[in-house]
């Protein structure tokens, strides 16, 4: 299984690739203020609003229903698939061990490919430091817990840091040289930018194996530019753009995509429970796993698994270390 994991089977798509230009009723400013929002393929706009359209684009709501009609014609929106399918799918899901025995089971064996798995918790609950490991840890081979795989690392609190990879990967076995060089960092300055560089990724993961993308964090530039109770709506529908993006990503190239979510822990002026992690229903529902990590006796972490699919609720306790996570 983990062998085969290593092979990257075209999961989907990567089908003829039809401009936003060729649509019908879309000049090259109207194609160029829609990809400015963030519509960037046929399919982004198949599954739009025409409300959102028509605002993106400065056009009127019925030339943006028009648009998205003609969008869905040619973009492949929601065949159906038969369940042998996607068995066969689920097949070729990959793992990445997290270099910790005891999160690695919770997480039914490490963090899957095909996936979203979000970490929340407060700071310095360890969610950067698992993404590091990750990014660390995908390039070694099936038998040592990796994919063989390269990393797409999006930070957006430049916390970031190559030394801390240095440690990892010589405590792992790997050249730290050749280990920086197949993690591929962008900073995102703003939730647009963050956004737009998961089509970066995209164009990247066509030439390497990429099987990790890293959202370090998922929700900071969001919870910070939409910040009034009136902006919640917009938020979450960005928000769920994104993660819609990622968990594509995540199909396509068979890679696993890891997020954190810082959780604040100081009831303050945030609305809503302020203990949970930010996006709410949006990010728990697009998620497929969700691990909530909580500060212990340091080094110790504990990581609590919710809400998943396949697997049962549990704790597992970890540590993070000099030489990275370890049980
Ligand atoms: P926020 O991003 O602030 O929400 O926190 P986070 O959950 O991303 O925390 P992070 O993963 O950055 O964890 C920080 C903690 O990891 C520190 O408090 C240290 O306990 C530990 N840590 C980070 N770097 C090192 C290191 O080089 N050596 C050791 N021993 N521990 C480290
Ligand atoms: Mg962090």
């Amino acid at each position: 299984m983990p062998a085969k994991a290593a092979s990257r089977p075209p999961v989907e798509e990567e089908k003829k690739a039809v401009a936003l230009e060729d649509l019908p009723g879309v000049g090259p400013t109207t194609a160029e203020k829609l990809r400015e929002a963030g519509y960037t393929d046929l399919m982004e706009l198949a599954v739009a609003s025409p409300g959102d359209v028509a605002e993106a684009a400065e056009i009127g709501t019925q030339i943006a229903q028009h648009i998205i009609g003609e969008a869905r014609r040619q973009a492949d929106v929601g065949s159906f698939e038969i369940g042998t399918t996607l068995l066969e799918r689920r097949k070729t899901l990959g793992r990445i061990s997290t270099n910790s025995k005891a999160l690695d089971e919770l997480l039914g064996g490490g963090i899957e490919t095909q996936a979203i798995t979000e970490f929340a918790g407060e700071f310095g609950s360890g969610k950067t430091q698992i993404g590091h490991q990750a990014a660390v840890d995908v390039q070694l081979p099936a038998a040592q817990g990796g994919l063989e795989g390269e990393v797409v690392y999006i930070d957006t609190e430049s916390t970031f840091r190559p030394e801390r990879i240095v440690d990892m990967a010589k405590a792992a076995g790997i050249e730290p040289e050749l280990a920086l060089s197949r993690i591929h960092i962008a900073r995102a300055f703003n939730s647009n930018h963050q956004m737009l560089l998961v089509s970066k990724a995209q164009e990247l993961a066509r030439t390497k194996p990429i099987r990790l993308l890293v959202v370090d964090s998922l929700t900071a530039h969001f919870r910070a530019e939409y910040a009034g109770r009136a902006e919640l709506a917009p938020r979450q529908q960005l928000l769920n753009k994104h993660l819609h993006e990622l968990m594509r990503f995540a199909g396509t190239y068979n890679a696993a995509v890891v997020v954190s979510n810082q959780v604040s822990a100081r009831p303050d002026i945030l609305f809503g429970d302020p203990t949970r992690p930010i996006g709410g229903n949006i990010v728990a529902h697009a998620a497929t796993y969700r691990v909530y990590l909580r500060k212990s006796k340091p080094p110790k972490r504990i990581a609590r698994l919710i809400d998943s699919p396949n697997l049962p609720e549990g704790e597992a306790v970890f540590s993070v270390t000099s030489e990275g996570i370890r049980d």
